[in-house]
């Protein structure tokens, strides 16, 4: 549902997005520090922690399409906000029940365009230092090949594991990889008989040829983010790979602005960002 006729006008200007209260990071390191990603979420079905998701307004959270083969089964998912681990997420974290989930209609399964879905919370939920919205880029900014971002999760730490207890979640670093060069990197030494993907206008690679780093299995649905200027934009919504850190198979991620007509009709009120709007 749209906007009531009787919400309050918005008198103050939104509180600023993309912008972590907490500034204690960890160089070097994969472990995320409280409040470092604030918009980060964990969407968790009979309480289990199946796909991530982003912040993007007090109500709403962006995540993959292939994380939701049933859009209607609402009342099964719960998201997971302000919480550093899965296990005991401790007294920042809360739990919002979710009134619907929007998939992208143009989504077709996995490895295909629009792989992007919002999912609504029941209730607005209040910002605190521990749970912040992400910006989301104008049509209008670039994010270059070569940008260094940054990719967030619980998910797994390789093909074969799962991220041990209590779960804490993980970031990583990775620069954009063009496209050109990517579908390059997917063209080679593909499993025979198989169809080598192809890297869709609507998607983003970024990681490392050589492999070794990269997204995984239940990082799906979460965001690259990138810092622009003083402020965190999402690029990105992790999607898939083949695999996970494999050589020659760089994480493709859905590109967020490719999807802005669609984001922009489902949440009218998001104001997107521009490069050096003042937020
Ligand atoms: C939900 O989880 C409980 C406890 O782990 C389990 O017993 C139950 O079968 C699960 N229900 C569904 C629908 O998966
Ligand atoms: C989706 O979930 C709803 C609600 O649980 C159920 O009624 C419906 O049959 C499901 N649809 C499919 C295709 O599984």
């Amino acid at each position: 549902s749209r906007t009531p006729a009787s919400a309050p006008p918005l008198l103050c200007p939104p509180p600023a997005c993309g912008r972590p209260r907490m500034l204690n990071r960890m160089v070097g390191g994969q472990d995320a520090m409280e409040g470092e990603w604030p918009w980060q979420v964990s969407i968790q079905r009979n309480g289990s922690h199946f796909c991530g998701g982003s912040l993007v307004t007090e109500r709403w959270v962006l995540t993959a399409a292939h994380c939701f083969p049933n859009t209607s089964e609402t009342s099964l998912y719960q998201v997971l906000l302000g919480a550093r681990q899965l296990v005991r997420p401790g007294p920042h974290a809360m739990y919002a029940r979710v009134k619907r989930v929007e998939s992208n209609p143009l989504y077709q399964g996995m490895a295909s365009s629009a792989d992007v879905a919002l999912v609504e919370l029941e209730e607005p939920v209040t910002f605190t230092d521990y749970i912040l919205p992400v910006c989301m880029p104008d049509p209008s900014v670039i994010f270059e090949t070569g940008t260094s971002c940054w990719v967030t999760g619980w998910g797994s730490p390789s093909e074969q594991d799962r991220l041990p207890n209590p779960r804490i979640l993980q970031k990583l670093a990775v620069p954009i990889i063009g496209t050109p060069k990517c579908n390059l990197l997917y063209s080679k030494d593909a499993e025979s008989g198989f169809q080598p993907q192809t890297i869709k206008d609507d998607m983003i690679c970024a990681g490392f040829a050589e492999g070794k780093k990269d997204a995984c299995k239940g990082d799906s649905g979460g965001p690259l983010v990138c810092l622009v200027g003083q402020s965190w934009m999402q690029a990105g919504v992790i999607s898939w790979g083949e695999g996970c850190a494999r050589q020659n198979r760089p994480g493709v991620y859905i590109r967020v602005t490719s999807h802005h007509n669609w984001i922009h009709r489902i949440i009218p009120e998001l104001q997107f960002q521009r490069v050096g709007s003042s937020i």
